[in-house]
């Protein structure tokens, strides 16, 4: 599906893109979710999280990659990383209704990024073959997969970590 730019906020900054590197990215799959509309998803994880059943995701794995899910029942909590397909991708400075000031957009967790990869690690409630329910993702029905990884609390969770 294409981007939907919108107009720059007062601050933004719009920036010309390089030619694309071909990093051949292959999206494994996609996550079905309850949300068809932006301002229908959770803006976070934890939003997602307290959203309780109304906010139980499926990421439905391409069966070519189904041996890659081996021993990923074992887990709580999975990394699920997507890809914000309807984003755009060149506003370096963004102005973000809930701050202040305009921030760049390496100091965000925007889905409009250069390359929008979004993240989060969400909690594994079933594997059924290539499918997983999930409880955390805050993305669009239909939104590419990109990876799962374990969460690892032990390497993972930064207790003293801080954020402006
Ligand atoms: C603030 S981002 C955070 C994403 C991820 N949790 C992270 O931290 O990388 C979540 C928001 O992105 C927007 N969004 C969801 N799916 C999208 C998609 N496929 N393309 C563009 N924007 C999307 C929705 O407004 C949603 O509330």
């Amino acid at each position: 599906m294409e981007p939907d730019p919108r107009e720059p906020r007062p601050g933004e900054i719009r920036i010309d893109l390089p030619a694309p590197t071909d990093a051949a990215i292959r999206f494994i799959g996609r996550i079905r979710t309850p949300w068809r509309e932006r301002s229908h998803c959770p803006k976070n994880s934890r939003e997602a999280i307290a959203r309780g059943d109304q906010a139980l995701a499926s990421v439905e794995i391409d069966p070519r990659f189904a041996d890659g899910l081996r021993g990923v029942e074992g887990f709580s909590h999975l990394w699920i990383l997507y890809w914000m397909d309807r984003g755009a991708r060149d506003l370096i400075m963004q102005a973000p209704a809930h701050l202040a000031e305009p921030r760049g957009v390496f100091a965000l967790r925007s889905p409009a990024r250069p390359n929008p990869i979004a993240m989060a690690a969400a909690r594994l409630i079933e594997v059924k073959a290539t499918s997983l329910l999930v409880l955390g993702v805050d993305c669009l029905d239909g939104t590419p997969l990109v990876d799962v990884k374990p969460y690892f609390a032990s390497t993972d969770a930064i207790a003293d970590a801080v954020r402006p």
